[in-house]
């Protein structure tokens, strides 16, 4: 499969760190039209980050910038957002990029920052969630789609789904069972979005069904 046509339609990017399946549950279901907006880079801050490959792969194009070779996080987003702009991005998507956005990166796509993190938010931020969940022995856990603000796994949730967590989990069961989940919600998510069916009021969202209009 190649390119996507040019059209004025939205256009996501999702930011990545490593395997990137959450990256390919979005680009598919873009591809199939579940969502109405177009993949328009993927990026990772790791030049071997697995997901690149399957990114290339579908033609969606690609950018790797590297955190090491800047000086600080303004510098790294700095480049980042050049990158986002040359690509016209409108939309950018945190799926497993395990870094902290700086202000400057906030400011420059104000409310059009997402990110999904592997629990039921505010429970369990940070890295190791799934280890986390298993730890305080909870029996339900999930994920949650949030806007990104300047905290770590902070900013106003959009949604969540709950997984339960069964008494033989170990950490590779809970986190496939949650994954499941987390790329199911992470694209209607992103297709409510650009329906317009988000609306945010502090940190409230609401899912806005089209007969509520
Ligand atoms: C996903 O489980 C995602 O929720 C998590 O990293 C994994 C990335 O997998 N993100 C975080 O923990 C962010 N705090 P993927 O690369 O296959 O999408």
């Amino acid at each position: 499969m190649t390119g996507d046509p040019v059209t004025d339609a939205g256009r996501f990017a999702v930011l990545i760190s490593g395997r990137g399946s959450n990256m390919l549950s979005l680009v598919n279901a873009a591809r199939a039209g579940r969502i109405p907006a177009l993949p328009a880079v993927v990026i990772a801050n790791v030049a071997g980050a697995q997901g690149l490959h399957a990114a290339r792969d579908l033609g969606v194009p690609t950018a790797v910038v590297e955190h090491q070779a800047s000086a600080n996080r303004r510098e790294h987003d700095g480049k980042v957002l050049e990158v986002l702009r040359e690509h016209d991005a409108d939309l950018v998507c945190l799926a497993g990029y395990m870094r902290l956005l700086s202000p400057v990166f906030i400011a420059a796509y104000p409310g059009r920052i997402l990110n999904i993190h592997p629990s039921l938010l505010p429970a369990f931020p940070g890295p190791d969630a799934q280890r986390q969940a298993l730890e305080h022995g909870v029996k339900i856990s999930g994920c949650t789609v949030h806007f990104v603000d300047e905290q770590l796994d902070h900013g106003p949730v959009v949604a969540q789904a709950a997984v339960p967590v069964k008494d033989d989990d170990d950490e590779d069961l809970l986190s496939a069972r949650i994954l499941e989940a987390e790329h199911r919600l992470y694209a209607e998510v992103l297709r409510r979005y650009y329906l317009g069916h988000l609306v945010v009021s502090g940190r409230r969202v609401r899912i806005q069904e089209p007969a509520d209009e």
